[in-house]
């Protein structure tokens, strides 16, 4: 099945009360991994690619033939979008140029009014082409592509003007990090995702940083109207951990253990086992 927006997959999601989980891509590996770890579980799924991510895998254009072609040799036939996460406006722009199904517009650090601005511009470009869109309220905290955001708790009367514009799904600060969390942290704020959900309705609503939120987190955010929940850092430390394993055990001086094929085997499936462990949690199985 070619590339699908995350429009129809997301309000699914939300009327079900079940979250399609968004992975982070970096290379072939991580994209094979996801792809058919969704196709064996029956569940939708959004590749993320960061404009780090995007510059590292040779730009836009190249990602899109990598995803087409993989859908298309492994017989995918679950909803896959091809999402940019946290763009800018000119990185929106070219991702919809080069062929992706669903953007993501940051503009979380501009105030409130260039925000809405450039969302709304944005949303009439993805409306016209058929595109999903999500946009930002409150910046996330933790480190991404090295953006420091604070970690702050959206606003709810700024995310339901952002909601009004017509975008597909809204992220909205809730205490939520990138990366690892720290000893000391306060947790989701709650409190904050029901004012949001009160105000937005419908709007299915992002979660970032889903690497590390206890279980019981991610289960009350999905009863609270969290449709879509970004993984990252999770898959990464996953195949790092295995690579390790697979090295200090001496595995790739063994035979033909250096090949490449070999050496990333147990990477790529920690990263399946790492999405199974995900798509159960957030209850998209079964659900394509
Ligand atoms: P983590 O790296 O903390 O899983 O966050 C991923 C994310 O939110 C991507 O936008």
């Amino acid at each position: 099945m070619p590339l699908v927006n995350a429009k129809e997959m997301l309000t699914k999601a939300k009327a079900g009360h079940y979250a399609v989980g968004q992975f982070n891509i970096n290379n072939l590996e991580w994209t094979k991994a996801i792809l058919l770890t969704a196709q064996e579980l029956n569940s939708p799924v959004i590749l993320g690619v960061s404009e780090g991510a995007g510059k590292y895998m040779c730009g836009y254009t190249t990602i899109v033939g990598m995803v087409n072609g993989m859908l298309n040799e492994l017989n995918i036939t679950v909803p896959v979008a091809l999402h940019l996460d946290h763009g800018s406006y000119d990185g929106a722009k070219a991702c919809i140029a080069a062929g992706f199904s669903s953007v993501m517009f940051d503009g979380s650090h501009y105030a409130i009014e260039e925000n809405i601005a450039k969302t709304k511009e944005l949303v009439a470009i993805c409306e016209e082409k058929g595109l999903s869109i999500e946009a930002e309220v409150g910046s996330i905290g933790g480190e991404e592509d090295g953006v420091v955001g604070a970690g702050e708790c959206a606003d709810p009367d700024e995310c339901k003007m952002i909601a009004d514009l017509g975008v597909t799904m809204l992220a909205a600060g809730i205490g939520n990090i990138h990366g690892k969390y720290p000893e000391n942290w306060a947790g989701l704020s709650f409190e904050t995702l029901e004012a949001i959900s009160a105000k937005t309705g419908d709007m299915p609503l992002v979660l970032h940083g889903g690497t590390g939120i206890p279980e019981d987190m991610i289960k009350k955010a999905i009863d609270l109207g969290v449709s879509k929940i970004n993984v990252n850092t999770e898959c990464q430390l996953a195949f790092a951990a295995a690579t390790r394993e697979y090295v200090e055990a001496g595995k790739d001086l063994q035979g033909k253990g250096f090949d490449p094929r070999k050496l990333l085997a147990p990477g790529f499936e920690a990263i399946k086992a790492t999405v199974k462990e995900k798509m159960e949690l957030f209850g998209s199985v079964n659900k394509a």
